[in-house]
């Protein structure tokens, strides 16, 4: 097996804190080779390291067994060796094509316009990346937007693909789709690596796996030799022990009732059509379905981001047609938003500051309604917070954007949890989480909702729906196939409705 790659003793230093602590990875050509660990273990900066973004602090990396100093992506690009991040680098505004060409340089523009078209599609053809080339970029499906960063890779000739958790934003059949695309590209002898938190995935796509724990190497295994529960074992240094719940006892009254709601009905993918469904204390509604069948829009409805076209929703407080995200703020309720960046976070503030975002007009946080804030009580609190939901940061103060993605959703969690909110909106809460942190917000979730707390569960992860709900409903193509007890839910009936049958 001829290796492609090696980085030795690799370490990375930010202020400081290690990110990466004495890391060595070898890649051999045609494997897939998976990094697991747990959330800011160090996967991601290994890979900035790898394709240039960020400098080691120490240790060297070999490439088909000659040292190489890679200084930036271009100098990753002429070795071969392609990223698509874990949060999509593209130019929304311009066409797929133009993103794929970006920054090569050509002959004549006009001249290559056509070559490149045809270099471009006949990347697609051999490895089934088809995409709308004269599209822009942000009317594409976020696979699609993968495919095109694949591509983008593939024409810089890459022939290590580094994908950084690509599957955490892919519906099921997209990923089966990726999983194909990889396959070609092993098949050629061409090599990834994979990061996912999906241990099933893991296990299905991996030919080697190399699990990191705090900054550190810890072991490669064949995926042959290893097991998800081994796999959970060394990523977070002992033996884990997955929780187990009991349903609901006696769901208390109704706080929340959508009754034939629509909003934009017309739509096959991102309209709700007729939509009734009632929420009560005590109790978890999981939504299951693929995604992109109305989710969003239901999230959007009941966090009074968008008021539905016909129908009624009912809040503890009357109407709520005229719902707005303040008034739902303030009645009290809580969201985790699907699109942590987009909505759950500002990447510009710290820690501290996001963890008060909301908070920020109380006596206890400012002296005059959110002017003047009281940064000592707002340090404690984001203290408290950090420790209490094992937020792995170096400092609260530190900006949010800097901290690894499962640890974003962490704040987002910790702040949306806290001060027992009476409804809870969780969109993917556990996403891009690692195993330990998905059980852990798993438990959180189910201790609200015994004290009462009435909680919308809209998850694309159907494991994860059947695990938590007490009730479950099927969303297709905008409308309530079918409600069924999550007591001995029937498995296989709600499969079929979420393909519509
Ligand atoms: N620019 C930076 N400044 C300071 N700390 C950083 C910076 N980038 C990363 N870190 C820290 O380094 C650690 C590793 O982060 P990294 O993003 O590599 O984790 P990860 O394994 O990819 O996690 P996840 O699974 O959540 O994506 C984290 O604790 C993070 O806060
Ligand atoms: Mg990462």
């Amino acid at each position: 097996m001829v290796e492609m790659l090696r980085m030795e003793h690799i370490s990375k230093r930010f202020g400081s804190f290690y990110a990466n602590r004495d890391v060595s990875l070898s890649i051999r050509e045609g494997e897939v080779h998976t990094l697991l660990g747990e959330n800011g273990a160090g996967k991601s900066t290994l890979m900035n390291i790898l394709v240039g973004l960020y400098q080691p602090t120490g240790g060297k990396i070999l490439h088909r067994g000659r040292e190489v100093r890679i200084n930036c992506p271009r100098d990753a690009a002429g070795l071969g060796i392609g990223m698509v991040h874990q949060h999509f680098m593209l130019v929304e505004a311009m066409t797929a094509l133009e993103n794929v060409v970006l920054g090569v340089k050509g002959e004549s523009p006009l001249l290559s316009r056509s070559a490149d078209r045809a270099r471009i599609g006949a990347l697609s053809e051999r490895y089934g990346l088809d995409v709308e080339l004269d599209s822009p970029v942000r009317e594409l499906s976020i696979g699609a937007q993968q495919r095109v960063e694949i591509l983008k890779a593939l024409y810089r000739g890459a022939d290590l693909l580094v994908l950084d958790e690509p599957t955490a934003v892919l519906t099921d059949p997209e990923v089966e789709r990726l999983f194909d695309v990889m396959r070609s590209l092993t098949a050629e002898g061409k090599s990834a690596v994979f990061i996912s938190h999906k241990m099933r995935e893991v296990m299905r796509i991996s030919d080697r796996i190399t699990v990191l724990r705090a900054g550190k190497s810890v072991a490669t295994v064949e995926v042959g030799r290893a097991s998800a529960q081994s796999l959970a074992n060394l990523m977070i240094g002992h033996e884990f022990v997955e929780s187990v719940y009991e349903k609901a006892k006696a769901p208390g009254e109704e706080v929340m009732r959508l009754a034939d709601v629509s909003l934009h009905p017309s739509l096959k993918h991102g309209g709700l059509r007729d939509v009734s469904l009632t929420l009560r204390r005590g109790e978890i509604l999981g939504v299951a379905g693929i995604d992109g069948n109305g989710q969003s829009q239901l999230a959007r409805v009941i966090t009074g981001l968008e008021a539905p076209e016909g129908g009624t929703v009912v809040a503890p407080d009357g109407p709520v047609s005229v719902f707005s995200p303040e008034a739902f703020i303030e009645a009290g309720m809580a969201d985790i938003p699907e699109d942590r960046n987009a909505m759950g976070l500002v990447g510009d503030m710290s820690v501290a500051e996001n963890l008060v975002l909301k908070k920020t007009d109380s006596k206890r946080f400012s002296y005059a309604r959110g002017a003047w804030l009281k940064t000592g009580a707002i340090r404690a609190f984001a203290e408290e917070m950090r420790e209490k939901n094992d937020i792995r940061c170096v400092s609260v103060g530190q900006a949010a954007r800097s901290l690894s993605g499962g640890n974003q959703q962490k704040v987002i969690l910790a702040r949306e949890l806290y001060g027992n909110p009476s409804i809870l909106v969780a969109v993917y809460p556990t996403r891009g989480l690692d195993v330990s942190a998905t059980n852990f917000v798993h438990d959180v979730m189910i201790s609200e909702r015994d004290n009462g707390c009435a909680i919308i569960l809209i998850s694309a992860d159907f494991d994860e729906v059947l695990k938590l709900s007490d009730r479950i409903i099927v969303l297709f193509e905008g409308r309530v196939m079918g409600t069924y007890p999550g007591k001995g839910a029937p498995v296989k009936e709600i499969s079929l409705a979420m393909a519509g049958k």
